[in-house]
């Protein structure tokens, strides 16, 4: 049975992600920091959800969940690097904020790559798909939330140079560059459209299966698709 590691996996995206590959019959291993709700996702995951509370900005969590996965399952097939946060739109955020949005979304994506990447190799292959943006896919981004913007960009830098290095290993990394995803990351944020223009979470799930069943001579290196109203 194939064993795939899912960030983020307590809300939007990578709920839907979580949910849709249980179904499949892979064995998911859901990371995020809100236990209740990891807990809720398990109860309806077919028993193949399985909860690990987990601060992805956190290296020392990190190390500690991927060797408990190991130990429990053996091996990681895939990794989808979903866990994100969001910064305000303003010109200047303080500086707990900045930390927070790069030790999430940048140094996490590093952090749990680095922590899958040797069981991997050993396995002979693998695939990670990481989520980036459109914030990140464009140098001259129009979007008023420039820290998320850097750390969405070092998010691709990252899967491209990093995608190289192990391609040789079998090991396929694709990166993703949505624009607007109708999930809990806008409550409470204005969207400028009406919200259901908006890619929704279980389309990005069925994007991943299509990319998964690929055959392993073909890479989808960075795919960007955005909600038509959306200028980009
Ligand atoms: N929604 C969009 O329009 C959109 C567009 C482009 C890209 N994206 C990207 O898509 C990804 C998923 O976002 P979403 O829209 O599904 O947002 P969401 O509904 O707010 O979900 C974000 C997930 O990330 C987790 N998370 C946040 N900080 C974390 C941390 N330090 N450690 C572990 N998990 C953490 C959250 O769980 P906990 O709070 O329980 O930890 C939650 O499960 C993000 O990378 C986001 O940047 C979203």
């Amino acid at each position: 049975m194939s064993v795939m590691v899912v960030t983020g996996a307590s809300s939007g995206v990578g709920r839907a992600v979580a949910l849709r590959f249980a179904q499949e019959g892979y064995t998911v291993c859901a990371l995020a920091r809100s236990v209740d709700k990891l807990e809720r996702l398990a109860k309806e995951g077919d028993g193949n959800i399985f909860p690990y509370p987990t601060d992805v900005a956190d290296s020392g969590q990190v190390e500690r969940t991927f060797a408990e996965i190991l130990e429990e399952h053996g091996r990681i097939d895939v990794l989808i690097n979903n866990a994100g946060i969001t910064t305000p739109g303003r010109d200047i955020v303080d500086f707990a904020t900045v930390d927070q949005v790069i030790d999430t979304n940048l140094k996490g994506t590093i952090y749990c790559t680095f922590a899958a990447l040797p069981t991997m190799r050993e396995n002979g292959g693998g695939r990670i798909i990481n989520i980036a943006s459109v914030a990140g896919a464009y140098i001259h981004y129009k979007g008023n939330n420039g820290v998320y913007a850097a750390s969405k960009h070092g998010v691709v830098a990252f899967s491209e140079s990093i995608g190289r290095m192990v391609r040789k290993d079998g090991i396929l990394v694709t990166v993703l560059c949505p624009g607007g995803i109708d999930t809990p990351l806008w409550d409470g944020r204005e969207y400028p459209y009406d919200r259901s223009v908006m890619i929704r979470p279980e389309e990005v799930a069925d994007l991943i299966a299509y990319i998964l069943q690929q055959p392993e001579r073909i890479l989808f290196k960075n795919v960007i698709f955005v909600p038509v109203v959306e200028e980009w």
